[in-house]
């Protein structure tokens, strides 16, 4: 909205300065950039304007009195492309063409910036930030810059599940499903945050070791807690004991003390029952119940808002949960976005209840869970990789249709690179040889072809390539290739034996087809985001500014494990194509 303002306040003022340069690129310029250069073809320009004559809206006699200080517009048809008419300004020496159309013209950006009554604009030849990795890498530090990533956040991420901890998504279905390379990311972008924010400040409100239970507040004279021996690595747990419906209170204790706004548990059922978590919001208070059902979500459109733990009872439970994502989830099953920025700020937990017959453990208020969350996609990807070592993705993939399509079941060279990384970590943290073998499991896939249900391509029939979408005909998409080396060398820095050796040939030949055919995807202004105009005849298949900064940030991550000239000479080049530099032509 502000911006629809500011472009018609500056449709006038709009940008000399850029303007002059960008058109100058377009239409006139053969010559790098030179003032010199540049002055006289703007002169050259403007006398062409002249000549088609204006359309004064200035007062005359201002104007001839001293030509060389006009300082009011009139404006003038300009013409585009001998084929549409656009009304422009003239000031002078020189043309002002409106923002609004260099903007949709050049697919560049800006927006009027105003601090204390000075505005400016702020222009921008991409739309894309560069998030450059740390200075060392190893296979169990930060993944690339991926503490930035905030994938809970995105739209088409319907909730993270309380059953497994893991995001479902709705991108290309809107039943939901889990998407391996999502589930993935969700690990690696939240071990990063823990590698950034270190462990959490907590607070424990319960964990029976303490012989005191006065914070709980039971409901009625029927309803009770007690410490007992557990019956898992023998420490001790609370029971509690009370009605398992949610139209009573449960059984209560005050969790707002720090103001945290994650907590964790370990909870294990008799009868039915649930965890019940009270917010208080913008809009009054709203309860997030923990309950067993295989709905993931669902929200009353009140005041309630229920997470399905699936039918698990009677196994001990880990929950970890963030409870501002969980509440907005929830809330977005029912309202808008605007409403709930504008009215269901999280003010804080204000209590945590119980309701059924159960033990629980380890009952905390944390700053943050990022390794439960890390652990819940290391654990979802354990239990989930089939008998040939794949996430099968299920759901039909049309990456163009009608020409390269996936039906449900396939396998994504990006899932399994990605799903190594996890992997990798989750052993080196843990030590547990179960995820260590499940990265070498997801070899397999890397060495059987497209046509056979893998993800191998050959470029020309030479060069071996992971696919992200492994189409017939290849795509060659060269994100998800470079994703797939970095898991693979995770894996091969980390796995012994024959696992290792595996993993080396299959890294070592992947990265000697991306040295190889790198300069395919260089545009001379961006990058390509495949190579669908190489392998059909489709029509180059541009990579938008974010894509292309992932390329960067993945050149970036390669340089510091490769010290490859091609490397940096490409990056160098492609980090300029975000500030307009363009390679030079014939
Ligand atoms: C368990 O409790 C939840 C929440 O009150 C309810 O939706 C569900 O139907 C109950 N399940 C059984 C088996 O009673
Ligand atoms: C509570 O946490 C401790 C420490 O992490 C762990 O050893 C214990 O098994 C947990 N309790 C349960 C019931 O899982």
């Amino acid at each position: 909205m502000r911006f629809n303002r500011a472009v018609k306040l500056v449709a006038l003022v709009a940008i000399l300065s850029c303007m002059v340069t960008i058109c100058l690129w377009s239409t006139c310029g053969t010559r790098p950039y030179s003032v010199g250069a540049e002055e006289n073809q703007a002169n050259f320009v403007l006398t062409e304007y002249h000549k088609r004559g204006t359309n004064s809206i200035s007062s005359s006699d201002q104007g001839q009195a001293e030509p060389r200080r006009v300082e009011e517009y009139h404006q003038i048809d300009c013409n585009i492309n001998s084929e549409t008419t656009i009304k422009c300004r003239r000031e002078g020496p020189e043309v002002y063409i409106p923002f609004s159309f260099i903007k949709k013209y050049f697919e560049v950006y800006g927006e009027v910036e105003e601090t204390d009554e000075y505005e400016r604009l702020e222009f921008h030849h991409s739309n894309s930030i560069v998030h450059p990795p740390r200075a060392t890498y190893s296979p169990d530090s930060m993944f690339m810059a991926f503490d930035h990533y905030n994938v809970e956040g995105r739209d088409r991420v319907k909730c993270v599940t309380a059953s497994e901890g893991v995001p479902i998504t709705v991108q290309w279905s809107k039943d939901g499903y889990h998407y391996p390379i999502q589930v993935a990311q969700y690990g690696l972008s939240h071990h990063a945050k823990h590698i950034v924010s270190g462990d959490p400040d907590q607070l424990v409100l319960e964990d029976g070791e303490e012989d005191s239970l006065d914070g709980w507040v039971m409901p009625d004279k029927k309803s009770q807690v007690k410490i007992t021996a557990g019956d898992k690595n023998h420490n001790r747990v609370m029971e509690f004991l009370t009605s398992d419906s949610l139209l009573t209170k449960g059984i209560t204790i005050a969790a707002d003390e720090k103001g945290y706004k994650t907590f964790l548990l370990d909870v294990r059922f008799v009868t039915n029952g649930s965890i019940t978590v009270v917010l208080e919001t913008g809009a009054g208070d709203i309860k997030i119940h923990y309950v067993f059902s295989s709905v993931d979500i669902y929200f009353d459109g009140k005041s309630n808002i229920y997470y399905g733990m699936g039918e698990r009872r009677s196994e001990w439970i880990h929950l970890a949960r963030d409870l501002k994502c969980d509440l907005l989830k929830g809330l977005l099953i029912k309202l808008k976005m605007e409403t709930i920025k504008k009215s269901y700020g999280l003010n804080r937990v204000v209590e945590i209840r119980l309701h059924g017959h159960g033990w629980v453990d380890n009952l905390t208020m944390s700053q943050s869970v990022h390794m439960d969350q890390f652990y819940d996609a290391a654990n979802w990807l354990v239990r989930h990789q089939d008998e040939r070592g794949g996430w099968p993705i299920m759901v039909a993939r049309h990456l163009v249709v009608g020409v390269m399509e996936l039906p449900p079941g396939w396998y994504s060279a990006m899932g399994q690179g990605q799903a190594m990384s996890v992997l990798v970590r989750a052993y080196l943290h843990s030590k547990q040889d179960k995820y260590l073998q499940a990265a070498i499991n997801a070899l397999r896939l890397f060495e059987v072809d497209s046509s056979q249900g893998g993800v191998r391509a050959r470029f020309l029939g030479k060069l071996d390539w992971y696919e992200e979408y492994p189409t017939t005909p290849s795509s060659f998409v060269l994100n998800g290739f470079i994703y797939s080396l970095l898991g693979l060398y995770d894996l091969k820095l980390t796995a012994k034996g024959e696992g290792q050796a595996q993993a080396e040939r299959i890294y070592n030949s992947g990265m000697k087809s991306l040295k190889t055919i790198i300069g395919l995807y260089d545009s001379g202004a961006g990058t390509f985001y495949d190579l669908r105009h190489v392998t059909t005849t489709l029509e180059p298949n541009r990579a938008r500014w974010d894509y292309h900064t992932t390329h960067i940030n993945q050149l970036l991550q390669l340089m510091i494990i490769d010290d490859d000239e091609i490397f940096k000479t490409t990056c160098q080049r492609w980090l300029g194509y975000l500030k307009g530099k363009r390679s030079r032509h014939n």
